[in-house]
């Protein structure tokens, strides 16, 4: 058996469609085109490429971006200063930190100085908290993401055994609460996980979002499990591989996301979604 493609790409691609007739619409009741405000602190090669992304993904819907890229060394005061010069701003509808940040800056501190209503990336304890209690207003993109994939697999998720691998604040968690909204029994995996093995087998959903190239084996995964691999890793030999052995996950999978071109592209068009859906609140 080979498991059925999850193509994010082709996905990802017919909402930025979706998107960009809802930017016209906008535009043609006279209405403010959605804004996204990009905030980047520091140089790290990775960064600068997902900013990048999200800037042309958001030219390519007709969205209003503005990129900020500040020194390594700015001051936590100074990005403290632009985030509520960015909050009272009626031209920006979303505000998005990129993380990770230089040292010397306290992320918490900054995630909550961001206004939740323009916390596109859905990382504001107000909008965690609000997807914990099962009334979501903006979500974490990728998890976000993932739910959409989900759905296009055409499967009832009520009841099904799901094991996340990744305990982060920006993956892992959020997509527990997630799975857990639509009714899943939910397993959270971490480095301290007794017998890994065994719980990924146990699972008809598989999310791995932990950075260690093909960690999870594909013998491991029981057969007709939905795998979705969040992993993006760069390996010695310059090749791309994802958190999934993928040939042999492939073998035993219904559905299973290719690295790169599955989770990849469905963030960025959250992020678009949950900008809209900001544009749309504010009014
Ligand atoms: N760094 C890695 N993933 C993300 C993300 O989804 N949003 C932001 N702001 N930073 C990230």
């Amino acid at each position: 058996m080979t498991a059925n493609i999850l193509d994010g790409k082709a996905i990802a691609a017919e909402l930025r469609q979706h998107i960009r007739q809802q930017v016209q619409a906008r535009l043609a009741a006279g209405q403010r085109a959605p804004g996204l405000a990009v905030v980047l602190v520091g140089d790290d090669p990775a960064s600068h490429i997902y900013v990048s992304n999200k800037r042309k993904a958001c030219e390519e819907v007709g969205f209003v971006s503005s990129a900020h890229h500040l020194a390594a060394d700015t001051p936590e005061a100074a990005l403290l200063a632009l985030l509520d010069e960015l909050n009272e701003n009626p031209e920006i509808h979303g505000i998005l930190v990129q993380l990770p940040l230089p040292a010397h800056i306290d992320s918490d501190k900054v995630i909550e100085r961001i206004v939740p209503h323009k916390d596109v990336d859905g990382f504001h304890p107000y909008n965690v908290g609000r997807l914990a209690q099962r009334r979501p207003l903006l979500r974490s993109c990728t998890p976000k993401g993932i739910m959409t994939l989900l759905a296009r697999t055409g499967i009832e998720l009520t009841g099904l055994d799901a094991v996340i691998i990744g305990q982060s604040n920006i993956v892992g968690r959020p997509m527990a609460l997630e799975l857990l909204a639509e009714r899943c029994t939910i397993t959270v995996c971490h480095s301290r996980t007794r017998n890994l093995a065994e719980k990924v087998g146990q699972a008809q959903i598989v999310v791995a979002a932990v950075g260690v190239p093909e960690l999870i084996q594909g013998a491991w995964i029981q057969p007709d499990a939905i795998v979705v691999d969040v992993g993006m890793n760069r390996l010695a030999d310059g090749r791309l591989c994802g958190d999934v052995q993928f040939n042999t996950a492939a073998q035993r999978a219904s559905w299973i996301t290719p690295v790169p071109g599955g989770v990849g592209p469905m963030t960025i068009a959250s992020l678009l979604e949950n900008t809209l859906q900001a544009a749309q609140l504010a009014q």
